[in-house]
């Protein structure tokens, strides 16, 4: 799904509605500091809530985190509790501050190895933010891009099994249907932190138009003035999808 962004009277250009971060290099910021690598992902959570306030304040509506891939189940056991406790604590800690702020919170992903413990703390976030119209929040958790494509071709199968759906009508929005992301606009912006090119199995059908931007900075050192920087590098760009010229 492809959509076109809306122009803010105070701004110098388009405003992306939708951004999607992949937080990227907790894990060296806390080799850095002789720390272990919990340390990089605790000090994440401030660079979270400072995004989170960013995205409110430049007009973004949808707002992607990718916070664990169904790869980082096979981290160390210690790392994977530490970021399945840390979620229940944000979860928890940030749950009255995201509801006055009108963020709605949304986990995707495959949830089914979380224990119950985690899962109890993101379905409770998700229903005291039910219906904040500020911005959404799409938190990523064992999500991964090829799994998701994986399971909506199955599904699309299983309709033409059942003699349901024509090979020859499937359409994008046959498949997008699927997707954990069914209903929301496709990311205009991605931005990656730590320096790296790497989609890393992320959104693979919803980034196909995406713009790009690659910060040098570690995940727990990024601010809002980093986000504001992702967001004018955007503003220069210009969006052909594919055509010539912008449509
Ligand atoms: C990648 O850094 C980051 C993660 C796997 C986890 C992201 C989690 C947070 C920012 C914590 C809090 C967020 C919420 C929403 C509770 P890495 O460990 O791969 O870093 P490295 O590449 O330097 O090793």
């Amino acid at each position: 799904m492809t959509t076109s962004a809306p122009i803010r009277p105070d701004s110098s250009g388009p405003v992306p509605r939708h951004v999607a971060v992949i937080m990227d290099g907790n894990g060296r910021w806390a080799a850095d500091r002789q720390l272990p690598r919990y340390e990089g992902h605790r000090a994440g959570m401030k660079a979270v809530r400072e995004t989170i306030e960013a995205a409110i304040e430049e007009g973004v509506e949808i707002l992607t985190l990718f916070a664990f891939s169904t790869e980082n189940w096979n981290r160390p056991e210690e790392e994977i509790l530490a970021l399945m406790s840390l979620l229940q604590f944000y979860a928890q800690s940030e749950r009255a501050e995201l509801v006055q702020q009108g963020v709605e919170v949304k986990v995707l992903g495959d949830l089914s190895p979380m224990d119950a413990q985690t899962m109890d703390a993101v379905r409770t976030v998700e229903e005291a933010t039910r219906g904040g119209s500020t911005l959404r929040l799409n938190l990523m958790v064992s999500y991964s891009g090829r799994a998701e494509l994986l399971n909506a071709v199955r599904s699309l199968a299983r309709e033409v099994a059942l003699g349901v759906l024509d090979p020859e009508d499937i359409r994008p929005w046959h498949l997008e249907q699927y997707l954990h992301t069914r209903d929301t606009p496709d990311p205009d912006l991605l931005i990656r932190t730590s320096g790296e090119f790497r989609i890393s199995n992320f959104m693979l059908w919803q980034l196909a138009y995406t713009e790009i931007h690659i910060s040098p900075v570690l995940w727990p050192d990024f601010t809002r003035d980093h986000f504001g920087e992702a967001i004018r590098d955007y503003q220069r760009r210009e969006r052909r999808f594919g055509r010539v010229t912008a449509p």
